[in-house]
């Protein structure tokens, strides 16, 4: 299960026919990073290298030059090096980079400083996302700086900049269905990840261990990694948004917030449950839970092509308001609240973002300063929350420190929307019996 070849050829094709003629794109690949003395990270290939291109290589750039006639997709990547390959591993070098991802013309990088100049020369536009590397940032200037220094014997400059991430993006935001697929087993995986960890979890039992079942079921399915640093924070660290130490003993009678999710394939899922640390909800929590959950059906109910961005999120603060209203949390009228954006001390994150190769994905959420209309393909998170801090002297004590987010990720379809991580339980009942049943 991957994207296919011809694929990553139309991603490219698509993004040259919305290029200027005479124009050229340039897309540096992501850099390994150190991460300490002799060992570096897991390698993970730039979102938009990989989206044109599927090669999972550091040191190599993308060049794409529409008409070009000895070949539009011109590719600078490390060259096959039997020795270097005898320790770390396979690469595809300049053959493998056009045999496999279907370069037209591969040089070695160690070439570029030769080469890219000349294709760089007489071109009226240059497509290129400025401020992501200073290093890059500069080679690309000293290239252009080669050629200035040239004029007086007929070099011709590029004409202009312009940031290459407005046109990318666009493209990247909607999904094809070998992409949906690709999420769709990433929030099936991450939704066997959740149910593992609900049924591991117990007094007594530390956030780190139920971070380890969810690394554990990621990784046996074929994604090793989390598309993003999991969240395990039970009792008062569910009202920490981006709690990550993952240190503490759960405790009878808190609740635990787990937010995390696999990517698989380079497709990322963001899937939150909370639930009972003991198995059953006290009526505190259930109440906060029930709403969150109202709200988050809300604006699931929100997306469907037509709709527009912001309609979901509309959504939430207006059950969640009253919801907190009718629990006695918030006083006063639930139209004056919203407009005093009152729920904030509860509720202080949006509803969701688009989710794709990034797990907060590109493309923009307002087209001319309107909110943008959903089309099928989009893919979003919805994941409301309530988190009503330890320190809040205006509740009652039995209120204090209880966090909820309850977060799926959901496709636009031509009829409405599906949720692709609707594996994992999500109601109180649902919770409450999984939970009663026999651990793994
Ligand atoms: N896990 C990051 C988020 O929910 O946006
Ligand atoms: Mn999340
Ligand atoms: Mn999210």
């Amino acid at each position: 299960m991957k994207i296919s070849k011809a694929e990553f050829a139309r991603r490219r094709k698509n993004l040259m026919a919305l290029m200027e003629p005479n124009s050229i794109a340039i897309v540096p690949s992501a850099r390994e990073q150190q991460r300490s003395r002799d060992t570096q990270y897991p390698f993970r290939q730039d979102s938009d290298f990989h989206y044109l291109s599927g090669f999972d290589e550091p040191e190599a750039v993308l060049v794409l030059i529409p008409g070009r006639k000895h070949g539009q997709f011109v590719m600078f990547c490390r060259d096959s090096d039997p020795t270097m390959e005898l320790w770390h591993g396979f690469r595809a070098g300049l053959e493998g980079v056009c045999d496999t991802h279907g370069a037209d013309d591969a040089f070695p990088m160690g070439d570029i400083d030769d080469i890219l100049p000349g294709l760089l020369e007489g071109r009226e536009r240059v497509y290129y996302s400025m401020g992501r590397s200073v290093d890059f940032d500069q080679q690309i200037m000293s290239w252009v700086n080669q050629i200035r220094s040239k004029v007086s014997t007929g070099a011709v400059p590029p004409g202009e900049f312009t940031d290459l991430d407005h046109m990318l993006h666009d493209l990247r935001l909607v999904k094809s269905a070998a992409e949906i697929r690709l999420l769709r087993r990433a929030g099936e995986i991450t939704s066997a990840a959740h149910i593992r960890a609900m049924q591991q979890c117990k007094p007594g039992v530390y956030e780190y261990q139920l971070e380890a079942e969810l690394l554990h079921e990621f990784a046996r399915s074929g994604a090793r990694f989390p598309a993003y640093s999991s969240i395990v924070g039970s009792g008062a660290n569910a009202c920490t948004l981006h709690y990550l130490a993952n240190k503490d003993r759960m405790s009878d009678g808190d609740l635990v917030l787990i937010d995390a999710g696999c990517e698989f394939e380079y497709y990322a899922a963001d899937v939150t449950r909370t639930f009972p640390v003991n198995g059953r909800f006290n009526p505190q929590q259930r109440a906060i839970y029930e709403l969150v959950l109202k709200a988050q059906l809300a604006a699931i109910a929100e997306i469907a092509p037509g709709k527009h961005w912001n309609q979901a999120h509309d959504a939430t603060l207006k059950v969640i308001t009253r919801g907190l209203v009718d629990l006695g949390l918030l006083k006063g009228r639930v139209s004056s609240l919203i407009k005093a954006e009152a729920y904030r001390d509860f509720y202080m994150h949006r509803a969701g973002h688009w989710l794709g190769l990034d797990v907060h994905d590109v493309g923009d959420y307002r087209v001319a300063e309107e909110w943008r209309l959903l089309e099928p393909g989009m893919v979003m998170t919805v994941e409301p929350g309530i988190y009503i801090s330890p320190h809040n002297k205006k509740v009652g004590k039995a209120w204090r420190g209880i966090g909820v987010r309850i977060e799926d990720d959901v496709v636009v379809t031509a009829e409405g929307c599906e949720v692709i991580s609707s594996g994992v339980p999500k109601t109180v009942d649902e919770i409450e019996a999984l939970m009663a049943g026999p651990g793994q």
